[in-house]
């Protein structure tokens, strides 16, 4: 059982953004149906590093959170989701993802990531290690792995649902691929039609006509949505309406200049001061397409030594060309 309704709309994990600070910023302006954190290690979580409470950190909503772990082993994972079970409820997210996507070399050649996408035995004991150890929401997100073709990855998506996922999040790309090709839903429908768990997709999705689209066959249950987010924090507003069918709710009227300032304030108040910086231009190098003169914007931003420097930038580019500002 899955705790939302079919056609919701999920934010996709982003490592550097989706942290309590966006995912804050998106609930303000719009609201996902469901969130995840950015990936989180399960040894450093075990291990107490600095920051691991931040990153595990499920407000501003816990009940409608998952939080997503890549693991080395089976055992890591089992105590991570021993450890997150015992948190005091505010602490306490409401499902655990597991990393099986990430093509990243370092996260790769530890085992983790989609590295498991090749390894069906050690991918099934990490489900069946979470599921043994936690009581809440079980997913994973995967991609479609090169060396096993689609009817290899569907093989495994069989396996991991049966070892105990609630639903599985497919990004459908090869794992060898960058952004540069589009997703291909072909497969996620493919998996969806096979599959007796919900399949959540993802990859490339940032309008009302791809989500009707996507959810039409209705094999899909839901979608996820990643950078098209981080472009426009309030997406999830304008899709719920465009889904919803109600046009009389136009797309509002979104003033770029206090959108920007607010993540910068919210950055600020929720993070350590270390990765204050690093995530608004993350987050600006997405956000600054809106704007006319996008790479003038972002450069600027990437270059200031500080929040406030940043906070200036933001306003003096907004005094220039006030034509940018509403949108
Ligand atoms: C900056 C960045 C960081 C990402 N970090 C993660 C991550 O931590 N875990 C994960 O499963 N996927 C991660 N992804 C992949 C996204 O969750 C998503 O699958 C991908 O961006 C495709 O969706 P989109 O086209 O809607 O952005 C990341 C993607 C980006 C762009």
């Amino acid at each position: 059982m899955v705790p939302f309704l079919r056609g919701s709309l999920l934010l996709a994990p982003m490592v550097g953004i989706t942290n309590r600070a966006f995912r804050t910023f998106v609930h303000e302006l719009g609201d996902a149906d469901w969130y995840m954190t950015e990936m989180a290690s399960a040894e450093a979580f075990l291990s107490g590093g600095r920051n691991e409470a931040v990153y595990l950190d499920p407000a501003p909503c816990p009940s409608r959170t998952s939080v997503q772990f890549a693991a080395r082993s089976p055992d890591s994972l089992a105590a991570a989701c021993r450890a997150l079970s015992r948190a005091p409820d505010e602490r306490r997210p409401a499902g655990i993802d597991i990393n099986m996507g990430c093509a990243a070399p370092r996260i790769k050649s530890s085992g983790r990531g989609a590295a498991l996408l090749d390894n069906a035995p050690l991918a099934k004991e990490m489900v069946a290690a979470a599921r043994e150890n936690w009581a809440g929401i079980l997913s994973a997100k995967i991609r479609l792995s090169a060396a096993q073709g689609e009817e290899g990855t569907i093989l495994l998506a069989k396996t991991l649902a049966e070892a105990g996922l609630d639903f599985l999040v497919v990004h459908a790309r090869l794992d060898t691929q960058k952004f540069r090709r589009r997703a291909d839903h072909g497969f996620a429908l493919a998996l969806a039609k096979e599959l007796p768990i919900p399949v959540m997709a993802n990859g490339d999705i940032s309008t009302a006509e791809e989500c009707r689209s996507l959810l039409a066959s209705g094999n899909i249950h839901s979608l996820m949505i990643g950078r098209a987010a981080v472009r426009e924090p309030w997406l999830f507003r304008d899709l719920h309406a465009g889904l919803s069918g109600r046009s009389e709710i136009s797309p509002e009227t979104q003033d770029l200049m206090t959108i920007g300032l607010r993540y910068i304030d919210l950055a600020e108040a929720m993070l350590p001061p270390e990765w204050q910086k690093e995530t608004c231009r993350r987050i600006f190098s997405y956000y600054s397409d809106n704007v006319s003169f996008a790479h003038y914007l972002k450069f600027s931003l990437i270059n200031s030594p500080s929040l406030e420097g940043m906070r200036g930038i933001v306003k003096k580019y907004f005094d220039e060309v006030p034509q940018d500002r509403y949108r």
